[in-house]
């Protein structure tokens, strides 16, 4: 079931998050916009939703009717001016302040005034996205998880000035998708990154002073913890890039000695070794 007054949902960025937020949106039967800069982002978007709702479908995850409005339903455009009529935009274009404040300008100007703005953003904080509009209680997080068709939950949260109304038409929302939304506050890495990265980054500590090698720490996360896979893998996966720039921001979003980037994944991003996507991180890829 769709939440009345959301008919139409704009999509801004079609890269790996874009794309899945779009997928889900369709499925549950929104009408939905696919926008992005780069018309290769939408062309291998277009790709990644037929191949994900082929496979679900064939799983009976989802109906004919899910699939084929994926499918064929999505309007896609690398033209902002496509969200104009969107009751709902929800932005995930790349990890970066400037391009974000940019882009949430441009969508206070062109969207009715009672569109809700909502941000994918893992690290920069809402109030300050929201304050780049006119509009600042109708701009929220709801930061989905990757890949977003498989993952059950999504931290929504609020901005200083978000209003209640939308916080729970998003709450809704994000439940008509299938999904588990749970709020958290605007501080740095709400509650998912702050608590995954730092684990993230004392088991790089633990390589670092010898206390046990990759593959030891991973076995005891994965046996000893039942964590599905361990923390230099999911690292791996990741991209220490990306997990190194979540610290940084921790560090300096909370002032706190204790979310100190470990030395060595320092290192090893300077080196070049930034897991699965780069061939080589703890662990080797390709070979
Ligand atoms: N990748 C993850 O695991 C993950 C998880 C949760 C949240 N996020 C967040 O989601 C957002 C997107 O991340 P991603 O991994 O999908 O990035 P990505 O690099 O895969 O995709 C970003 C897309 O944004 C597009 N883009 C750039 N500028 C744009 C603009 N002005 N207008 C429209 N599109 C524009 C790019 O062309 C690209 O296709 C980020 O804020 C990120 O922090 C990522």
């Amino acid at each position: 079931m769709t939440v009345p007054g959301i008919e139409h949902v704009a999509v801004v960025g079609a890269g790996t998050m874009g794309n899945g937020i779009a997928q889900v949106c369709a499925t549950s039967g929104y009408r939905t916009t696919l926008i992005d800069v780069n018309a290769e982002a939408i062309e291998r978007a277009k790709k990644t939703i037929a191949q994900s709702v082929t496979k679900l479908h064939s799983k009976g995850k989802i109906s004919d009717e899910a699939r084929d409005h994926a499918l064929k339903g999505i309007q896609t455009s690398t033209d902002l001016s496509a969200a104009a009529d969107a009751d709902l935009v929800i932005e995930a274009a790349t990890e970066n302040k400037a391009l974000k404040l940019q882009i949430f300008a441009d969508l206070d100007r062109l969207c009715h005034a009672n569109t809700i703005l909502a941000t994918n953003t893992s690290s920069i904080s809402i109030t300050e996205i929201a304050a780049a509009t006119k509009r600042p209680q109708h701009v929220i997080g709801a930061h989905f998880m990757n890949p977003v068709p498989l993952m059950a939950l999504v931290e929504i949260i609020r901005g200083y000035n978000t209003n209640h109304a939308t916080l729970s038409t998003i709450l809704e929302f994000t439940q008509s998708l299938g999904k588990t939304p749970v709020e958290a506050a605007d501080y740095p890495g709400f509650i998912s990154n702050r608590i995954l990265c730092p684990m993230i980054n004392e088991a790089i500590y633990c390589v670092m002073e010898g206390v046990g090698t990759p593959e030891a720490v991973d076995t005891v996360m994965r046996l000893g913890m039942n964590h599905p896979m361990g923390p230099l893998t999911l690292a791996d996966f990741v991209g220490l890039d990306v997990v190194l720039a979540v610290m940084d921001v921790l560090y300096e979003g909370l002032g706190d000695p204790k979310y100190r980037a470990c030395p060595l994944l320092r290192k090893m991003v300077a080196a070049g070794h930034l897991g699965k996507k780069s061939g080589r991180g703890f662990y080797v890829y390709n070979e």
